[in-house]
């Protein structure tokens, strides 16, 4: 299955199907703030990975409920549940899957397919059961929870193999000391410009507004574009830094998301002004 999937992130055959597809969600999926509110913006976190848990959950109660007698009226309401509740999961994942890199895209595409055939069979499954044919019902309902089982895996190696929608800045601070960091002379500071600056071989940067200096890891959580090369912009009343590669938005003063498609905050590092000298710690 590993070697499988390798091969499925290198499988530039599918790109063409991936591309339409991709094109297809960004025209249909328009307004930001929704891209946003599916990315998870307003959490602080994805939001495709816990949406998923209702259809998910109420698919494998319906499958623990087949098995027992009598259970056929909550065992259909489950399945229900769990077909309705998969479609805006959907909408979510695929919001997220089209700001992914290539391989990642590749891989989300059969992700995809495994649970679209999964939704498929539920579906068929519900109709089943609610024209009195339960039998049928739960055979379709086992092979639909074999096909988002399927699914479900490629999703796994997405996240955790390929690192698909997880925070790529926040592993850097397993590069960086303890103790304290002297970053740079305060009278030398600019004002309201960005400054990268490394602390031991991690890259961060430095905003200063009046006398209060900002520090925040450089690599952007979505992934890893510099934000040290981005711009200073205003969003929402806040100076935001907008990463150069596809838009993330940081408030400065606290790292929150405030734009997609990262779905997590920026990491913000404690600062002090030790004999005139700006200093940074590990949180
Ligand atoms: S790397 Fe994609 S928004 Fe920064």
């Amino acid at each position: 299955m590993r070697a499988l999937l390798t091969k499925v992130e290198q499988a530039s055959r599918l790109d063409r199907t991936g591309d339409r597809l991709q094109r297809a969600v960004l025209a249909t999926l328009r307004p930001r703030r929704l891209r946003d509110l599916l990315h998870g913006v307003t959490l602080g976190h994805p939001l495709h990975p816990a949406m998923v848990q209702v259809p998910v959950g109420a698919w494998i109660s319906a499958a623990v409920l087949d098995l027992m007698p009598g259970q056929r009226r909550p065992a259909t309401v489950l399945v229900g549940l769990g077909t309705v509740s998969a479609l805006p999961a959907a909408v979510a994942g695929l919001n997220d899957w089209a700001a992914l890199s290539r391989d990642q895209r590749r891989v989300g595409l059969v992700h995809a397919a495994a649970n679209t055939v999964g939704v498929t069979l539920y579906a068929g499954s519900l109709a089943a059961r609610l024209s009195g044919r339960h039998g049928v019902g739960r055979t379709l309902g086992f092979i639909g929870l074999s096909a988002v089982s399927l699914g479900a895996y490629i999703g796994g190696h997405l996240a955790y193999k390929q690192g698909a929608q997880v925070n790529q800045s926040i592993s850097e601070l397993h590069r960086m000391s303890d103790g304290w960091h002297s970053l740079a002379e305060m009278a030398a500071l600019p004002q309201r410009t960005l400054v990268t600056r490394e602390v031991d071989d991690v890259s961060v940067i430095l905003y200063r507004h009046g006398d209060e200096v900002t520090v925040m890891l450089e690599r952007c959580p979505h992934q890893s574009g510099p934000l040290g090369e981005g711009e200073v912009q205003e969003i929402d009343g806040h100076a935001c830094v907008v990463c150069p590669w596809h838009g993330s938005a940081f408030r400065l003063n606290g790292g929150e998301v405030v734009q997609g498609p990262s779905g997590n905050d920026q990491q913000i590092l404690p600062t002090r002004v030790q004999d005139g000298v700006l200093q940074t710690r590990l949180p």
